[in-house]
């Protein structure tokens, strides 16, 4: 989280700078580079601060300064939203709908177990469910993703899908997992849900397109994460051989990452994590571009973006015409004491 001050007493903004897994580099980037930079200049030309900033190290687009960046972006935000006494929805362009369509995460360790935790999720007015066994952190060449130290046992292996000794994930009894959970959940809960699932790159190209056909039947929302950034080529092969909606882009940083396939409609929803971009201001531009390509923002939203980074969401969200769905998290019970505003659902 950045806090940006002003000189106008109390008047403050706060941005959204998480990258867990590297936060000190993130720290550093703020307190050694950004601070000097951004000292005395105006907080009202948010465009032209950022892209000042953005520049100001020659070097760009890693996600360790994009993420500083946001957080000052952010920030430069909400102050402009306070003096102008609105919401920042209303600053980007005004309400195109009365909320934001959430998907909720349903886990367990069996079928059973997912479909009846996807039941409880309609109970509670969930109309988007992410299904998911086993986790989804692991990769098939490590056990975890983002952890500076040793990686805690990954959960595929209390789903069957990994050998008791080492970090390996056995791609074969995952991917006919995810087609059991689809089976169970359509079985137990009918066509009223819509459902989706993360890859979240764990196996291999043509492994993933092959899921994704077997999968076609059950009706996706959407299928995330098939390949990894490195292997963004594979999606012309993918869009050949199945018409199942796909969301990529989580680990998108730059630019570069994203205009090709956007403009080539290789893939249905757009997941940039909002701080790994650089904040609203490229998000924006993000949506817009997108827009014309009929790709819809499914901004990334788990655990690891901050409240204040899943208020930026939202407020995205309300201004932009494509908002395809907007992934929620319960906020723990920690975040709620620093955050007294937050509310469970
Ligand atoms: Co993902």
């Amino acid at each position: 989280m950045v806090k940006v001050e002003t000189s106008e007493p109390g008047l403050y903004g706060l941005g959204c700078a998480t990258f867990r897994q590297r936060a000190h580099a993130v720290v550093a980037a703020i307190d050694k580079y950004l601070n000097d930079f951004c000292v005395g200049r105006d907080i009202d030309n948010i465009e032209d601060v950022w892209q000042a900033t953005y520049q100001s190290s020659y070097w760009r687009n890693g996600p360790v300064l994009n993420n500083a960046l946001s957080g000052l972006d952010q920030a430069l935000w909400d102050i402009k939203g306070k003096r102008a006494n609105m919401p920042v929805y209303q600053l980007l362009g005004g309400k195109c709908r009365f909320g934001v369509d959430c998907y909720a995460h349903a886990s367990g360790t069996s079928p059973q177990e997912v479909a009846d935790n996807v039941s409880q999720f309609i109970e509670k007015g969930f109309r988007h469910v992410r299904i998911q066994m086993g986790g989804y952190g692991a990769t098939q060449l490590l056990g975890g993703y983002g952890y500076s130290g040793e990686a805690p046992e990954p959960n595929f292996k209390k789903a069957g899908y990994g050998m008791p000794d080492d970090n390996y994930m056995d791609s074969l009894v995952y991917t006919k997992s995810v087609i059991d959970i689809f089976d169970k959940t359509r079985q137990q809960c009918g066509e009223q849900v819509e459902l989706l699932h993360d890859i979240h790159e764990r196996i291999q190209p043509l492994e993933a397109i092959n899921l994704i056909k077997a999968l076609e039947q059950y009706r996706p929302f959407f299928i995330e994460d098939p390949f990894s950034p490195e292997n963004n080529r594979y999606f012309k092969l993918l869009r050949e051989h199945t018409t199942v909606p796909i969301a990529m882009g989580e680990l998108f940083n730059s630019p570069q990452e994203w205009v090709d396939p956007i403009k080539d409609q290789l893939f249905d929803f757009i997941r940039i994590h909002i701080s790994q971009a650089g904040g609203i201001t490229p998000a924006m531009k993000v949506a817009r571009m997108a827009e014309i390509f009929n790709v819809r923002p499914a901004w990334h939203g788990p655990g690891d973006v901050s409240p204040v980074g899943h208020a930026a969401n939202a407020h995205i969200d309300f201004a932009v015409w494509n908002f395809g769905i907007q992934e929620s998290v319960s906020f723990t019970e920690t975040l709620q004491t620093i955050f007294p505003k937050l509310s469970i659902c």
